[in-house]
């Protein structure tokens, strides 16, 4: 069969990353779709047992780094796009562990540029066709005030933030033109990351594109996270360690929201552009608690509330950001994207997915998966 594209997806084995791998195999089967992956601790194949088999999907295990395997991939595959979403992810990981954020985020994205560089400007048409799209975080903005702590009416709202809690905590917001100013070494890294991409095209003309978007929840969400970690440990009756007060506020958005932009923005958004993804709809994370509270009580038959004990005040998190707020107007305006989901409809979803693929989750908390995709890959 030939294919009218190939893409490489980098992170494919992780959360978003599936999504968006699930979402062009099934949607685009005139795609080869490639999913490069080192397979860390977050990567987990199980998250796409259902599209495996499919023709036009391929698994490769690899490095990022690894610049040479990467060259030679994209001259065998004759890869015209890349999505690179293969990244180093947790905050606290990075507090901790600052070398391999700036190896991954920053030398791995730097290969990735150089080898689609070259392997591009060998082709008689170079760079006609051709497209890297890197994913990138609102956390290279920084970090808003906290300057409405009751709440106002924010300036627009979305189906995500349509439900009966809809607040903005400040006037301010991120915008595409806002300067960078990331605080952790994950944002940092992630900021040096998206500066070389949009190096490349402002010296070697590669046709790139940066999104920057919030915090995404869903199911596949690896549970070092807030909200699959909470779930499970509601479920398994653990404390809850919320940082410092819990007022920290955060911009959430239905992963499949995250992968349907990056479709549309992949095919339709304009080279050398930046845009943000985001639904308006902050929450404090204490407020998000409690909700999830509500959710998993209800839905595993305890009395809604009853776990509300398990909240557990700890020390906050070193330099912790006190407020992401996106404002997605660009994208909403020029290329129509909208969130389809409401908040409360998606947290529904969610909490309902974790409980009811236990099986996902018991393999990643024991280590399982680990093992199963050693095996099922070991040959290949
Ligand atoms: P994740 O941690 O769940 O998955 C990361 C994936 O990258 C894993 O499959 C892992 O195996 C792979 N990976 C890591 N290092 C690699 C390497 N050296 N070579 C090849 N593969 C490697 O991450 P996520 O939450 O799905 O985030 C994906 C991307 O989206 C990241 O770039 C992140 O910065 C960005 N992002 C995440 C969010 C969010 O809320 N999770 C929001 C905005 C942007
Ligand atoms: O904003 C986008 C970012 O969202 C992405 O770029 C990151 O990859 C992703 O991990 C996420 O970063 P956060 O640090 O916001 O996500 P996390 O789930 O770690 O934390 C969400 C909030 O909850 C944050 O304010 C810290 C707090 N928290 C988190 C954990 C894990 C707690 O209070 N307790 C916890 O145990």
């Amino acid at each position: 069969m030939t294919y009218n594209r190939t893409i490489i997806i980098t992170g494919g084995a992780g959360f978003i990353g599936s999504h968006v791998v699930r979402l062009f195999v099934n949607k685009y089967p005139d795609y080869r779709i490639i999913n490069l992956d080192k397979l860390t601790y977050a990567g987990n194949l199980a998250n796409l047992k259902d599209i495996e088999d499919k023709p036009n999907y391929r698994f490769v295990k690899m490095d990022i780094c690894d610049f040479e395997a990467v060259m030679a991939l994209m001259q065998e595959e004759k890869v015209d796009g890349v999505i690179h979403l293969a990244a180093e992810s947790h905050v606290d990981r990075s507090i901790k562990d600052p070398f391999t954020f700036a190896q991954t985020n920053v030398m791995g994205t730097l290969s990735m540029l150089q080898a689609a560089k070259i392997y591009w400007e060998s082709l008689p048409e170079r760079y006609e066709g051709k497209r890297f799209y890197h994913i990138s975080t609102d956390e290279v903005y920084g970090a808003l005030e906290l300057s409405h702590p009751e709440g106002i009416k924010p300036p627009y709202t979305t189906k995500a933030s349509s439900g009966l809690h809809h607040e903005a905590y400040g006037e301010d917001f991120f915008y595409e033109t806002t300067k960078y100013n990331p605080h952790s070494p994950y944002s940092a890294a992630k900021a040096s990351s998206d500066h070389f991409v949009r190096a490349y095209h402002d010296t070697y003309g590669m046709p790139t594109v940066v999104t920057n978007c919030s915090n995404n929840y869903g199911p596949y969400q690896f549970p070092e996270k807030l909200i699959p970690l909470f779930i499970n440990n509601i479920r398994h009756r653990k404390p809850l360690p919320v940082y410092g007060k819990g007022e920290n506020v955060r911009d959430w958005l239905y992963v499949e929201d995250h992968a349907r932009a990056i479709d549309l923005i992949f095919h339709q958004g304009k080279v050398a552009e930046t845009y943000n993804i985001g639904g308006f709809n902050e929450w404090k994370n204490i407020d998000i608690i409690k909700v999830v509270i509500n959710t998993v009580d209800r839905l595993l038959g305890r009395k809604e509330g009853e776990d509300m004990d398990l909240i557990t005040y700890v020390t906050d998190r070193a330099g912790h950001d006190m407020r992401y707020a996106i404002d997605s107007t660009k994208l909403q305006k020029e290329l129509g994207w909208e969130p389809s989901l409401q908040f409360e409809e998606g947290i529904e979803k969610t909490v309902r997915w974790y409980l009811d693929n236990q099986e996902w989750m018991d393999n990643i908390t024991s280590g399982e998966y680990e093992k199963y995709y050693e095996d099922m890959y070991k040959n290949r």
